[in-house]
């Protein structure tokens, strides 16, 4: 397929405050002289800003990345994740048209998408909501037919199914990403035959689905103010300045080899911890999502018994914690503890929670 630029293009592109502030930040991830490799990150962000790639947001990403355009357009016009022309803005909808979804039924989904969104692949539909691309195999061959919508997998598809799920995206609801047919993940449609005793300790839906359905961004862009922004590859500024100064005098000789030893210092800082828990006793942290007993038990250890104090957590501390979870480092991050606290303490239930509360994860 031609991969062209649209011929309709915006004046300009600017990325958001928050938006700005993440890419500067990955772009510090790359050693000197290296920063072009935050591309692919950039040109992401940039789409999830805008919901397509356009002109100017390519050559703003160049831009600020010190490349040339022409390198900038190589990649995006090279990547089929990048789309290149205006999409739905409700969603974007890409069918598997390879081997295993094809005979089991991926022409029916396409003809759907013929008759709900518009009858081009890329054309958006007359209400602006949708749009659909034929894609190659996603990895969920097992639960052909399957539609990639958003960030999601919706598998197990039927015509039927796959238009009442456009209509509900279209009613602004959300359906379950996962299997459609009542599996819940890729065994057998009658339920396992074989290693039955890990049937038990599941989650409501399988792993994937479960994060889906938990995370809910299923449709939503990232805007850049999702989580705290973790940065453990940004020196502190005390050690910045500490490794600039003597640089100065030292440009002229050629650059030693770094020692072995030599490690970013981390932005971290260690939180209030305490003792001992209230005299109400402690919370049961196993009530955020990402805690089980293990964790509890550890963040116990390191001081940390309410939901008060997670909730508190600034970016620095959080990475402190993310650190100083042996075994888990980064979970507290990446499970969002100190939202899901923040919501716990004040008397609040997550979605996580209410379900951990009816027995309904193990
Ligand atoms: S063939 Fe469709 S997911 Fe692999």
């Amino acid at each position: 397929m031609l991969r062209r630029l649209y011929h309709d293009q915006p004046e300009s592109f600017a990325f958001t405050p928050a938006n700005q502030a993440w890419a500067e930040t990955q772009i510090k991830k790359y050693p000197e002289g290296r920063q072009q490799s935050a591309i692919i990150p950039l040109l992401w962000r940039a789409q999830e800003q805008e919901g397509w790639l356009t002109r100017p947001a390519i050559e703003g990403v160049a831009e600020m990345l010190g490349i040339a355009y022409i390198r900038a357009l190589e990649v995006a016009t090279f990547y089929f994740m990048f789309q290149l022309q205006p999409v739905g803005s409700v969603a974007h909808v890409q069918v598997c048209g390879t081997l295993s979804c094809m005979i089991c039924g991926a022409e029916d989904l396409i003809g759907v998408c013929k008759e709900k969104i518009a009858d081009k692949a890329h054309d958006v539909s007359a209400d602006g909501k949708f749009s659909w691309e034929e894609v190659e195999c996603l990895g969920s061959c097992s639960n052909a037919p399957m539609v990639q919508i958003g960030k999601d997998y919706y598998e197990d598809l039927t015509a039927e199914k796959f238009a009442w799920i456009l209509d509900e995206l279209a009613a602004g609801r959300v359906p379950t990403p996962g299997p459609q047919n009542g599996r819940y993940a890729a065994e057998p449609l009658g339920g396992l035959t074989s290693l039955g005793e890990f049937d038990s300790g599941k989650t409501k839906y399988n792993a994937s689905a479960q994060l889906a359905s938990d995370i809910g961004d299923t449709v939503k862009r990232i805007d850049g103010t999702e989580v705290p922004l973790i940065t453990p590859w940004v020196k502190s500024e005390k050690s910045a300045a500490k490794t600039s100064a003597p640089k100065a005098k030292a440009a002229a000789k050629p650059k030693a080899a770094p020692k072995s030893d030599e490690k970013a210092t981390v932005a971290a800082k260690k939180p209030r911890t305490m003792k001992v828990p209230r005299k109400a006793g402690a919370d049961d942290l196993k009530l955020i999502k990402g805690v089980g007993p293990k964790l509890e038990k550890l963040l116990n250890t390191l001081g940390f018994y309410h939901f008060d104090q997670i909730a508190k957590w600034s970016a620095e501390e959080l990475s402190w914690v993310d650190e100083n979870l042996e075994g888990f480092k980064g979970r507290a991050s990446r499970d969002e503890w100190v939202s899901q606290a923040n919501t716990l303490a004040k008397g609040e239930m997550t979605e996580f929670s209410s379900r951990f509360s009816k027995g309904d994860v193990y």
